[in-house]
């Protein structure tokens, strides 16, 4: 089969190396020349385990290949959109990209090709791009995305489901099919491009609102007596709760939850319907820093205002440089905001965007050691395991009495104790 793929981020880049690894010749195409310069020379420009390898052998068999010219989809069988689709100031999905593509393939496709949208766009998105491209006998199906920054090329390979919103064919062998085909084998949902377009949104806001009651009930815990680790491995022991995503942390975020909760509430608004549940997990998450730096605030004996903080962790979660949204930066940021001298240490700090630590006004340092030296505080932020191979006693002697404020719950409480370091949990016996 011969595939386009049109956007080379987490999503495009991921699908492309995959569908090639399947055997299929694809072609992806980005509008960011340097990209596409650095991917076309085997250079991966995003942290994904296995990606590099993959990407290597896409381009050495020649299955595979990067550019900026829509021209090289001329005779492409079906195409992704997987371009970005950022939050607008009202919460809205900022749609220009997928525009943008579309526009550019309407030039470009023969009559019979089939377009995936990837991207997550809200409901009426596909319908209205279908609209646009029936004049050229060209189809357009939904097919939004679930794979995880991290895991992605594992999501790929053995995706949970594959969903295809379409109602150009009922029948077999029609455009959605023929985008089914493309994938791995795996358990194909099939439904209106409505339905699938709102199981994407639903999907991620139903995983923040899982974090946020976490969060909410860490909260209680910690007032309580009570342990957060106890009670959701109670909870996620009940097959209808699940275990996953029951992690206290500093906050959900990254590209997608928080952008998406957003599009979620604004398609609810423009349609009469509230969804409470998402808006206070939204509340909830928002609440989040300013609950980690009023711990740190009232356990440390000098005024925050004199305080020296280390932070533990800058990216949105553990195996990634993506800083996109990270609930780290906005803790950081209220720390600083609260006159706190801080400094930051990530493992992949060398990777990550420094523009956006710039613009948050972070200082960051490729050393765990020199970070927490003469720390009034050490805030764990991202669950690096890492952190707990770290010296700990080295640290306790840099950073006598220092207050340990662990907001994933990573590190052994106990023997941080035995060294002398306040330790703090989140939702645990004596934490905050
Ligand atoms: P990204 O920002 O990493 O990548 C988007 C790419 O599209 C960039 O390389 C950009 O240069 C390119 N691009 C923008 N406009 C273009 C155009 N007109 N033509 C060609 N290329 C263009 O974004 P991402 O994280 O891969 O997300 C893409 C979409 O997939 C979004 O809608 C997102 O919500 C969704 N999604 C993301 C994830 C994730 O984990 N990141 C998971 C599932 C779904
Ligand atoms: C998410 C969805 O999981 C994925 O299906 C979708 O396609 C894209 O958005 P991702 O953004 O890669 O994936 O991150 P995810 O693993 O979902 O984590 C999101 C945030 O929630 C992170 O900040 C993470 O640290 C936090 N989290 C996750 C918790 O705080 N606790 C948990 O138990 C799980």
């Amino acid at each position: 089969m011969r595939v386009g793929v049109i956007g080379a981020g987490y999503v495009g880049l991921t699908s492309a190396v995959c569908l090639a690894e399947r055997g299929h010749h694809t072609v992806c195409v980005d509008v960011d020349e340097a990209r596409v310069r650095q991917l076309s020379s085997g250079v991966a420009t995003i942290d994904e385990p296995d990606l590099p390898e993959l990407l290597e052998r896409g381009l050495r068999t020649d299955t595979l290949r990067f550019t900026t010219s829509y021209r090289a989809l001329a005779d492409r069988d079906v195409v992704f959109v997987c371009v970005s689709t950022p939050s607008m100031p009202d919460g809205s999905a900022d749609l220009r990209a997928v525009d943008a593509a579309v526009g550019e393939l309407a030039t470009v496709l023969r009559a019979g090709a089939v377009v995936a949208v990837k991207s997550t766009v809200p409901v009426g998105t596909t319908r209205r791009l279908a609209d646009r491209l029936r004049p050229n006998g060209i189809h357009v199906v939904s097919s939004p995305e679930f794979l995880r920054e991290s895991h992605a090329i594992g999501d790929f390979r053995h995706p949970d489901r594959i969903l295809i919103g379409s109602d150009d064919d009922t029948g077999e062998g029609g455009p959605a099919d023929l985008v089914a085909s493309l994938y791995p084998p795996g358990r194909v949902l099939k439904m209106s491009p409505e339905s699938a377009e709102l199981a994407k949104y639903a999907s991620n806001a139903f995983l923040a609102v899982k974090i946020s009651y976490t969060n909410s009930l860490a909260e209680l815990c910690a007032r309580v007596g009570a342990d957060i680790t106890d009670v959701t491995r109670c909870m996620g022991a009940d097959m209808r709760i699940g275990a996953h995503f029951l992690q206290a942390g500093p906050g959900w975020g990254g590209s997608c939850l928080p952008k998406d909760t957003a599009a979620l509430l604004h398609t609810g608004r423009e349609y009469g319907v509230a969804l409470p549940e998402v808006q206070s997990a939204r509340t909830t998450n928002a609440a989040q820093a300013v609950r980690i730096a009023d711990a740190v605030g009232r356990t440390i004996g000098t005024p925050t205002t004199e305080a020296r903080v280390a932070a533990l962790g800058l990216t949105f979660k553990a195996g990634t440089s993506d800083v996109r949204d990270s609930p780290s930066l906005t803790v950081c940021g209220e720390l600083i905001a609260r006159g706190a001298q801080l400094t930051a240490y990530d493992p992949r700090l060398a990777a990550i965007d420094g523009e956006m630590l710039r613009a948050a006004a972070i200082v960051g340092v490729d050393d765990p050691y020199l970070a927490t030296k003469g720390a009034d505080a050490i805030v764990v932020l991202t669950e690096w395991p890492q952190f707990c191979e770290l010296d700990w006693a080295r640290i306790a002697e840099q950073a006598p009495g220092a207050v340990v404020v662990d907001t994933r719950n990573l590190l052994d409480a106990a023997m941080l104790r035995e060294l002398g370091l306040t330790y703090l949990g989140n939702g645990t016996g004596g934490g905050f």
